[in-house]
């Protein structure tokens, strides 16, 4: 950990980078406690003000997840071309509610403001790959890929 906190200068500037990378080397894509205290103690501010910045964006985790995280756009240029819908259809494909995490642990679905594709909506992004013009068949072909490519590796 301590070897990954080097890379950034120890300020405040910092801190998002940090979690962003602590988080990454997580499996479950999560901040540790252990993460969290090393974050401030390295930044030099205090564990609470850690602890509201990584709860108060919606990228970072407190608790484990999946080995892929889907994150759907819900900004409203994504929910005016069927955003809405494609989160229907990723609740019932993947058996698992906004914020939960399939049973065999490979994907967590979530919901995201923008992502900052806005032309290219409805979006959505698995892990750091970002997806757009999303129809269910391609939403449907995304998850088939990334099963496929766990199963191959
Ligand atoms: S509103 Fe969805 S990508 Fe911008």
């Amino acid at each position: 950990m301590n070897e990954l906190l080097k890379k950034y200068p120890p300020a405040p500037e910092s801190l998002l980078d940090i979690l962003h990378d602590l988080q990454a080397a997580e499996p479950r894509h999560y901040l540790t406690r252990d993460a969290l205290r090393a974050a401030a103690e390295y930044v030099d501010v205090p564990l609470s003000d850690v602890v509201s910045t990584a709860t108060f964006y919606s990228m970072y985790s407190l608790s484990p997840r999946g080995r892929h995280i889907v994150r759907v756009c819900e900004s409203p240029p994504c929910q005016l071309v069927g955003a809405d819908s494609l989160i229907e259809i990723l609740t019932a494909h993947l058996s698992v509610a906004v914020g939960g995490t399939t049973v065999d642990g490979a994907f967590t679905l979530e919901t995201t403001s923008c992502l900052g594709v806005c032309g290219v909506a409805p979006a959505m992004m698995v892990d750091d790959e970002l997806y757009g013009n999303l129809t269910k068949e391609k939403v449907l072909g995304v998850i088939a890929d990334v099963r496929g490519r766990d199963a191959a590796s």
